[in-house]
């Protein structure tokens, strides 16, 4: 999508800082190629089965640690078995300076972004049509911030309050290249992608279909 200005960082609820297109474009087409390689690597990104058994519509691999609902495991005990990939230390780093960035727009993200040290990245791809509902991330044992970077295909991403999954939210785009930053006072508020916006593909990531968004998280636990 061409802008004739950059958009603004801004910080739309307390605790939420959203970093548009922090991602450059080349670290947006290394991170679509590495993603490629950890799923080639891990079997591939598998839809999870939520509770009702339902699988979800997005796909999603872990580094560090294997996630499917609601917990972390080591192991992919929903999939193969096979031990989760490694989390690589460049995209902590790369993590921890967005918290950095972030905390300086906000405070309340985080009493320290240096201390910032995450332990696990979630790789979700969205095809067309896949959506996530509204959900927290509560399987982290800590409190530390929540990083998020969208590459692909913008994303609207929902982001309401602590008390339940109704309104009032904020719907926000989220373009490739962008960065969200959520603790604080948002750690535990419920969020969700209700849609993509066709006709947002982004040229630098060539054919990626769809978007692809990695969270990196600090999951606080041992093992
Ligand atoms: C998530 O909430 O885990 C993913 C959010 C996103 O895809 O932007
Ligand atoms: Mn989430």
């Amino acid at each position: 999508m061409d802008r004739l200005l950059p958009r603004a960082p801004e910080v739309p609820l307390p605790g939420v800082v959203v970093l548009p297109g922090w991602l450059p474009p080349d670290l947006r087409v290394e991170l679509v190629r590495r993603c490629r390689t950890w799923g080639d690597e891990s079997g591939g990104p598998r839809a999870p089965r939520m509770r009702n058994g339902a699988p979800m519509s997005v796909r999603m691999l872990g580094l560090g640690w294997h996630w499917y609902p609601y917990r972390y495991s080591r192991t992919r005990d929903d999939g193969d078995g096979g031990r989760a990939l490694p989390f690589p230390p460049w995209l902590g780093r790369l993590a921890r300076r967005a918290v950095v960035d972030a905390a300086a727009l906000d405070p309340s993200v985080t009493d320290d972004p240096a201390a910032f040290d995450p332990d696990v990245a979630l790789v979700n791809w969205y095809g067309p049509g896949a959506k996530m509902g509204m959900h927290t991330d509560g399987d982290e044992v800590v409190a530390a911030p929540v990083v998020s970077f969208s590459v692909g295909t913008t994303g609207v991403f929902r982001f309401g309050h602590a008390a339940g999954r109704g309104r009032p939210w904020v719907d926000l785009p989220l373009e490739s290249g962008d960065v969200v930053v959520f603790g604080g006072p948002a750690r535990l508020a419920y969020h969700g992608v209700p849609k993509l916006v066709p006709g947002t593909d982004d040229p630098a990531v060539g054919d990626l279909p769809g978007r692809l968004n990695v969270t990196v998280r600090q999951t606080g636990l041992d093992g």
